[in-house]
């Protein structure tokens, strides 16, 4: 029903920025080959087996080189490693430092980072993106803003006071991003708060999914027609590049995790089977109270902080439930009954655990706007005499690095209105700033978001409207995009030009 309409649709466009389309050939198309039906380009699935149930790993914490107080200083290394997903392969991954994911960056708000970047990856250019840092705009790893192969730059940045939060960085280079992010380049970025008003008893770890196909040999097949269309979804949820890692923890105990959706295009619909959730943060930190939950949908990009209560003994898992973001053509993925995470729950009671306090912090609401925007997605498909080209557009144009989008003033409040014309979700990204998503509408219903919370990235539901407050407050050129990433390399993608 999606594909007809989608087909139907786009046969009528004529695009107009053929570089950024994906040339496809007739036969790939869903329904439009001669072998239509299982001549397609669906991802293979992987007869690979990978090892579950071992213990979670630590992410490797990114060391401090820096003498002085205040000050975070490290280096980033981006080159071509090999990891052991599977028993006797050796699977060639891009890694930061030697691990994917990357190495966690933990540095306390109002501290001065400084971190060089060195790309050493053979024959393409790179950069590091903050994802949701107050940054510069300069500092920020921006596609215009590339880092050559075999060279370095230095990022350095304020974490301002309040900007604690679960953000993460990874590559942004023009037209390479989805493929050095599945490749292996992400990692989790934790601003720590001075004070923190969860208890140090929960702990708080970080849990980074990432989506791996691999291939009977260990490799990494490259993405096919369907993989830019939906965006490359693998054949493994990772934990911290595990599969369904396992965790020991004592009756009783509460725990904090941080959920970061890594992942080039999964959606991650989860739930804990037998233990209670609890979302005490968001993208950009924690919420104002806690709020109960009975499932959680991660869509690419977002981040979560969770307490999650474990107070019967036995294990439980972390797992998906089903959730339907309008898949084009075949191969759409068994999204439910994944086991991503297990915790095993000990007969040996907690020591005296502290409640999770009623208030977190405070979060001043943005405001009235100045400036009302509307950015309208659409997917394309025309035909050419090198077959079909698909595009995925904002405003009915694709990305172009030499054009400014959209001009506004730093420090104004704006009013954005995301609507989605398209048959798939597209979870939309801006940087430099977080917002407040106000109300999702659709079908004429107006829902009004549930609790005030900051944001960097929002689903947006296919025949969905989303509306959010943001202002920026540092001057310069900054992304908005769809965060599945196949669809933000193929257009989905404009630049806003904030002025001092
Ligand atoms: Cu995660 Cu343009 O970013
Ligand atoms: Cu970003
Ligand atoms: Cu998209």
């Amino acid at each position: 029903m999606h594909r007809r309409g989608f087909l139907a649709a786009g046969l009528a466009t004529v695009l107009a920025s053929p570089r950024a389309l994906a040339q496809m050939k007739m036969d790939d198309m869903p329904g439009m080959g001669a072998h239509a039906g299982h001549d397609m380009a669906v991802p293979p699935q992987s007869a690979v087996v990978l090892p579950e149930g071992e213990t979670l790993r630590d992410l490797p914490l990114l060391a401090n080189e820096a003498a002085t107080s205040g000050l975070f200083k490290a280096k980033l290394t981006a080159e071509p490693a090999k990891a052991r997903f599977a028993e006797g392969l050796d699977t060639p991954i891009l890694a930061y430092n030697g691990t994917s994911p990357g190495p966690l960056i933990e540095v306390v708000e109002g501290s001065r980072v400084e971190i060089t970047f060195a790309n050493r990856i053979p024959d393409e250019a790179s950069t590091i993106h903050w994802h949701g840092m107050p940054v510069p705009a300069d500092q920020d790893g921006n596609p215009m803003d590339p880092v050559a192969t075999d060279t370095e730059r230095t990022y350095s940045f304020e974490l301002p006071e309040g900007s604690a939060g679960s953000y993460w960085y990874h590559p942004h280079p023009h037209g390479k991003t989805a493929e050095q992010v599945y490749r292996g380049l992400a990692g989790a970025f934790v601003v720590k708060p001075k004070v923190d008003p969860i208890p140090l008893e929960y702990g708080d770890t970080v849990l980074v999914f990432t989506d791996l196909r691999l291939a009977a040999d260990g490799t990494m097949p490259d993405s096919t027609t369907v993989d830019l269309m939906n965006g490359r979804v693998g054949d493994h949820v990772l934990v911290n590049g595990q599969k369904n890692p396992a965790l020991a923890v004592p009756v009783g105990a509460k725990r904090r995790f941080r959920l970061y959706n890594a992942t080039n295009a999964r959606f991650l619909r989860l739930s804990f089977d037998d233990a209670p959730m609890t979302i005490i943060g968001t993208d950009g930190g924690l919420l104002e109270a806690p709020v109960a939950a009975d499932d959680i949908l991660l869509s690419p990009a977002e981040r979560l902080e969770l307490i999650v209560s474990f107070d019967k003994p036995g294990p439980t898992t972390l797992y998906t439930l089903d959730y339907d973001r309008g898949w084009m053509g075949a191969g759409r993925p068994a999204d439910a009954g994944l086991t991503l995470f297990t915790v095993n729950v000990s007969e040996t009671p907690a020591e005296a655990i502290p409640p999770l306090p009623d208030r977190l912090r405070p979060i001043a609401q943005l405001g009235a706007p100045a400036v009302n925007r509307r950015f309208v997605f659409t997917e394309t498909m025309a035909m050419n005499a090198n077959g079909m080209e698909m595009g995925f557009l904002i405003n009915g144009a694709a990305f172009d690095m030499g054009r400014i989008d959209v001009v506004s003033k730093a420090g104004e409040v704006e009013l954005w209105e995301i609507a989605n014309k398209a048959d798939m979700d597209h979870p939309f990204h801006v940087h430099g700033t977080q917002f407040q998503v106000v109300e999702h509408e659709r079908d004429g219903q107006v829902s009004k978001s549930a609790y005030l919370a900051w944001k960097d990235t929002v689903n947006v539901a296919r025949g969905e409207t989303v509306r959010l407050l943001l202002r920026q407050d540092r001057p310069g050129l900054r992304m908005y995009h769809c965060h599945i990433l196949e669809h933000e390399q193929l257009g989905m993608m404009g630049i806003v030009d904030v002025q001092a």
